[in-house]
């Protein structure tokens, strides 16, 4: 720009800008939330949300639109190392997307529909939930490995957005860039053409912005829609297996069979005389038919979760609690001993103080509440 005549130039479009803005809420609310299990489903909602706003994104580079066209991105190595190096002397102004963003944006539009996809992966794996909840059956015992991924797309999502933010207030302090203004007025300083939007992008834009938004507050008043719905079924014990449920639910919480492996239910039952210091003895017709119950709904034969980890977690002895497991022990860690004892609960067997279906046999993430008070 050593010969032009600086004017202000028109490079973002509000579209791009709304969309911008939409991104970063968006984002940061899925990064924020993941933090909560029992909020795993507004994560899963937000999340293919973020995914959507990409796709369009995507189809927006690919039309003629000035600046925000892929085609005016800047690629090339050279200009990129340039950039770089002299990123605290005298670097050459962009009015579009510099060397750094122009990768920076590529890489976030990849790694952002990567960890969305893996996440819809994960939540049907793992969770038996959404549009892929039916591959739980066939491919939870990769349920860890997905989640990896997941994490790991997830995790070098966020290592380009904070390394784009960094690059911005970089430039904004050691150069007086008006990259984050021109991220809200629109205007960048410059000598080249104003952007001109045809009149099918405009609409194009409109819907850009206006249907993630709408496919949020649908999905937000629609739980059972098919890309969230939770389809692990609620189970009647008492239809299922009326004795097992009758002598097993009166002392305790009725808990699901494959909350323990078959050692544990079969060591268990045969000694209900001696069971935690109860005597909850039983005819041996009972024993023999529950016990038969236990054993074929073990966490062997379940594909859920919990059932996977507890599996995993136990080691060769013998444990008859499922509180005495590594797994229930690491995800209950956080919660105070004070919490357990408060009135409420009672103690930590009482599980469905806060696993308000665990006697339908769901441990679901979202139904997870610990009571008040
Ligand atoms: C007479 C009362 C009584 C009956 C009947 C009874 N239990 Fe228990 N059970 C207990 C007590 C007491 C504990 C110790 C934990 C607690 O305080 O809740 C316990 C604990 C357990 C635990 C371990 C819970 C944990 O902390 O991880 C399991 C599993 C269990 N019972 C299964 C069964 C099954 C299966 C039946 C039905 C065959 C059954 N119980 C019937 C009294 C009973
Ligand atoms: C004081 C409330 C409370 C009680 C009582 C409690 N839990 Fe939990 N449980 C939680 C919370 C909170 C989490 C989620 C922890 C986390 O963030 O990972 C959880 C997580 C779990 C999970 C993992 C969920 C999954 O996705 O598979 C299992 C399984 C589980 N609990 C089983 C039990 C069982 C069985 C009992 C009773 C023996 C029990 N819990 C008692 C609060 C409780």
């Amino acid at each position: 720009m050593v010969n032009g005549i600086m004017t202000k130039i028109y490079v973002w479009s509000l579209f791009t800008r709304l969309f911008h803005l939409l991104l970063v809420v968006a984002v940061g609310v899925v990064f924020v939330i993941v933090e909560f299990e029992s909020l795993l489903s507004y994560h899963a909602i937000v999340g293919y949300t973020v995914g959507l706003l990409f796709v369009f994104r995507i189809i927006w580079g690919f039309m003629d639109v000035r600046y925000s066209k892929f085609k005016d991105f800047n690629f090339n190595l050279k200009d990129l190392i340039e950039y770089m190096f002299n990123i605290f002397g005298d670097k050459k102004e962009y009015l579009g997307h510099n060397p750094a963003s122009s990768w920076a944006v590529i890489a976030m539009m990849i790694l952002g529909l990567a960890s969305v996809v893996s996440g819809v992966i994960v939540y049907g794996t793992q969770e038996g939930m959404g549009l892929l909840s039916f591959l739980n059956i066939s491919l939870f015992k990769d349920m860890d490995l997905f989640e990896d991924i997941h994490e790991l797309f997830a995790n070098a999502f966020m290592a380009v957005i904070f390394m784009h933010i960094a690059g911005v207030v970089l430039d904004k302090v050691l150069h007086k860039s008006d990259a984050v203004g021109s991220m809200i007025d629109g205007y960048k300083k410059g000598d080249k053409k104003s952007l001109e939007l045809t009149l099918l992008q405009k609409i194009f834009g409109l819907l850009w912005i206006a249907l993630p938004v709408f496919f949020l507050l649908y999905l937000l008043s629609n739980p059972s829609n098919i890309l969230i719905a939770d389809n692990n079924r609620a189970i009647d014990y008492k239809v299922e297996h009326r004795v097992f449920y009758d002598e097993c639910i009166s002392c305790h919480t009725l808990y699901p069979p494959h909350l323990l492996p078959k050692k544990s239910w079969i060591t268990m039952m045969d000694n209900l005389q001696n069971h935690f210091g109860d005597d909850a003895s039983l005819d041996a017709k009972d024993i023999k038919s529950i016990k038969e119950y236990l054993v074929k709904n073990s966490s062997e034969n379940s594909t859920k979760e919990s059932a996977f980890k507890i599996l995993k977690s136990i080691d060769a002895n013998v444990t008859l609690a499922i509180t005495e497991t590594r797994y229930w022990k690491r995800r209950h860690k956080d919660i105070d001993k004070s919490i357990f004892e408060a009135k409420k609960i009672g103690n930590i067997s009482n599980c469905k103080a806060c696993h308000k279906n665990i006697e339908q046999g769901l441990l679901n993430d979202k139904d997870i509440k610990i009571p008040q008070g």
